[in-house]
């Protein structure tokens, strides 16, 4: 990496300043000066040494200085070589030869996380690369970065699917890298109408060019979540419970030098995911097809819906767009390529409660499945297979053809935050769990006696071992410790596009099936901070804080048990 100006001078007037104390060590600080005739310095024992910006890691300062006495910060630097800014926390001394690449700041890089129970195991036939990309407790830094009048064209227009090229520099604690030539765009439905964007990452197919092993990834704005530990928690439950779904961490987001702010950073499931977890990353390994339920189409206009019905050997039927292909296909999807799906759908459908786990297994691997739904009711997810037949995958591996995994993702309107009404949500009796009885997957697989009474045990298990809590809030805790000051940091930034109206042709769909019973008519919430959102009170019937959901759920569900 080359550095300009690596000239460290030396700025305080300070009689006492310390010279000939050996060598120099390198310093090494990601900061963005809010003008670019600022500079970053290193502050040792009270002299400044002014660092240089590297250019191709454009986020990063480094520079020689010595080691400290007493300890060092950093600060930035008008153009007259005055402290515009500085770190109101002392650094101890560091003695290697390089520091980490440390945050302007944040007194800390890496944090003590409490952990999880790992209540079930991760199935056999998950091989997943060993990979550095999520460390919950580190944050990194993602830059994406190029042609401005681009970055700006894609906020501006949020909308809008546009896509551009521009280039992503990573910026680990130990390592930077950057990656040309990734496609970027931004994500979600309902998210887009938010100030807080959140980006879809495509690194080039091509080439063995990846983050960790990664290729395709998502940024996740969390901008519905004043608690910011929603999506955290849910995907660090579904680690514990042995249900292969996306890893977590968060991860500061900058667009060219402005900082965008505090994001979670999740894998999304094209090439090469399913060789990353199913088989270790082979290179040569073919997938099965991965089918995503995402409710229905954007502009579908027939009422059929990706709840796993049975519609009939149309194919057409399968392919409106409720449906999607992750991987399987060819280049160009086909309508038959949604045969096998059907299939599934035809046993499904065909299915009764004399239907054995046998046969079932054949179909579906139940015990994932089984916790899965047991998750979803658990931590309320309310936009989900039960709810809202949304934002779940279905791997039919090839290993074992025709026997698919559920793969469950996106779990933002979760614990408290709710489409549905909140007490229905909240109920200990799992029946109760909106769409529980109607869907097609869940009342005919626990029609079957044997498997309603798996369920019955896995959500009294999990509600004993991990969600409640005993178990949950010292973890809960050493996160929002860690994320604190980036929480502060994000709410301070002015977002990068606009509060817009979700249009009315959206919410008239969804006032209709598919819906569950218990959907709320009004989906406007009253803003909470980050205290009300993580530990209440809402003062609200319509939405629970993060420890007020899992305390009040896992009462519920140790008192239905325990009738
Ligand atoms: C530094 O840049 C800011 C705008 O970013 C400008 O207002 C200021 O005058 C500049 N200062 C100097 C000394 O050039
Ligand atoms: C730094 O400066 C402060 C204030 O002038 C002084 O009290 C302190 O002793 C100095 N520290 C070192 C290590 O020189
Ligand atoms: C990405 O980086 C390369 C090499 O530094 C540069 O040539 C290219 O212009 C950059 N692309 C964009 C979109 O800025
Ligand atoms: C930046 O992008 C805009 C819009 O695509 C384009 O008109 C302009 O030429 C680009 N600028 C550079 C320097 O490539
Ligand atoms: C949906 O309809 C809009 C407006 O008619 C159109 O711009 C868009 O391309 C359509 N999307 C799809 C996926 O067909
Ligand atoms: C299949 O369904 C589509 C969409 O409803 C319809 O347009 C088409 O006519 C159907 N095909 C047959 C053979 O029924
Ligand atoms: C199985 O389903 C049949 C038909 O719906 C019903 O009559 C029977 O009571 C059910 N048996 C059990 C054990 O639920
Ligand atoms: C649980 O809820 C279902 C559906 O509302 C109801 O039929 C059942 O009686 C309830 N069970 C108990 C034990 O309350
Ligand atoms: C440093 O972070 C604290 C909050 O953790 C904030 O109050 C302060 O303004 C920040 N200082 C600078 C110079 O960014
Ligand atoms: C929807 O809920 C919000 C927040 O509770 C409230 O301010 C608003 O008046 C409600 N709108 C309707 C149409 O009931
Ligand atoms: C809830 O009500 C209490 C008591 O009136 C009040 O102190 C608190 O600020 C309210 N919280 C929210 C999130 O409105």
């Amino acid at each position: 990496m080359k550095f300009n100006s690596l000239v460290p001078v030396q700025v305080a007037l300070l009689a006492s300043a310390i010279s000939g104390q050996g060598k120099d060590i390198r310093y090494n600080v990601i900061a963005s000066p809010e003008s670019p005739n600022m500079s970053v310095a290193v502050v040792v024992d009270n002299n400044t040494y002014i660092l240089g910006a590297s250019e191709s890691a454009t986020l990063l300062y480094s520079g020689n200085a010595p080691i400290a006495q007493v300890g060092y910060h950093y600060a930035i630097v008008n153009s007259a070589n005055q402290i515009h800014a500085t770190e109101a926390f002392s650094r101890a001394p560091f003695q290697g030869e390089s520091t980490e690449n440390e945050f302007f700041n944040r007194s800390l890089s890496t944090h003590q996380l409490s952990s999880l129970p790992q209540v079930y195991k991760q199935m056999p036939y998950v091989n997943r690369i060993e990979s550095d990309l999520h460390i919950l407790n580190q944050i990194p830094t993602i830059q994406i970065w190029g042609n401005q009048t681009e970055i700006d064209m894609l906020h501006k227009e949020q909308l809008q699917d546009l896509k551009f090229k521009f280039n992503v520099t990573y910026y680990g604690l130990n390592d930077i890298q950057t990656f040309e030539n990734v496609k970027v765009s931004l994500s979600g439905r309902s998210s887009r109408y938010i100030p807080k964007l959140s980006y879809t990452l495509k690194l080039k197919s091509k080439g063995e060019n990846s983050l960790y092993g990664y290729k395709n990834l998502k940024l996740r704005a969390l901008g519905r979540d004043p608690s910011y530990v929603r999506e955290c928690v849910s995907y660090s439950t579904m680690k514990s419970a042995g249900i292969l779904a996306s890893g977590f961490s968060y991860i500061r987001v900058f667009a060219n030098q402005r900082p965008v702010g505090l994001y979670g950073l999740i894998e999304t499931f094209q090439d090469p995911w399913a060789a990353n977890v199913f088989a270790g990353g082979d290179f040569n390994y073919k997938p099965g097809y991965l089918y995503q339920g995402q409710l229905a189409g954007p502009n579908q206009s027939e009422h059929i819906y990706s709840d796993l019905s049975y519609y009939g050997e149309n194919i057409t039927l399968y392919s409106l767009g409720q449906y999607k292909i992750k991987t399987g296909a060819g280049k160009k999807e086909k309508p038959d390529d949604y045969r096998e799906l059907q299939r599934f759908t035809k046993f499904i459908s065909s299915a009764n409660n004399k239907t054995s786990v046998d046969e079932w297994e054949k179909h579906l691997d139940t015990i994932v499945f089984t916790r899965a739904m047991a998750i979803e009711d658990l931590l309320g997810f309310s936009d989900a297979y039960m709810t809202l037949v949304n934002n779940f995958y279905l791997y039919n591996n090839p290993k074992s053809p025709g026997r698919y995994i559920y793969i469950p993702a996106d779990f933002d309107t979760t614990i408290g935050t709710s489409l549905y009404k909140m007490d229905a949500l909240l109920s200990g009796n799992y029946s109760q769990h909106p769409g529980f009885d109607i869907r097609p997957l869940t009342s005919k697989l626990f029609s079957n006696q044997i498997l309603l009474e798996q369920y019955q045990h896995v959500l009294l298990r999990l509600t004993q071992q991990l969600i409640n809590p005993t178990i949950m809030f010292p973890f809960i805790d050493s996160v929002v410790e860690m994320i604190n000051p980036d929480i502060e940091w994000d709410q301070s930034l002015p977002g990068v596009g606009r509060s817009e109206k979700l249009p009315l042709s959206n919410t008239r769909k969804f006032t209709q099936s598919p819906f569950a019973p218990g959907i709320k008519t009004n989906w406007t919430s009253i803003p909470l901070t980050f205290d009300a959102s993580l530990n209440g009170p809402t003062n609200s019937t319509d939405t629970e804080s993060v420890k007020g959901f899992i305390t009040k759920k896992s009462a519920n569900v140790l008192a239905f048990y325990n009738k």
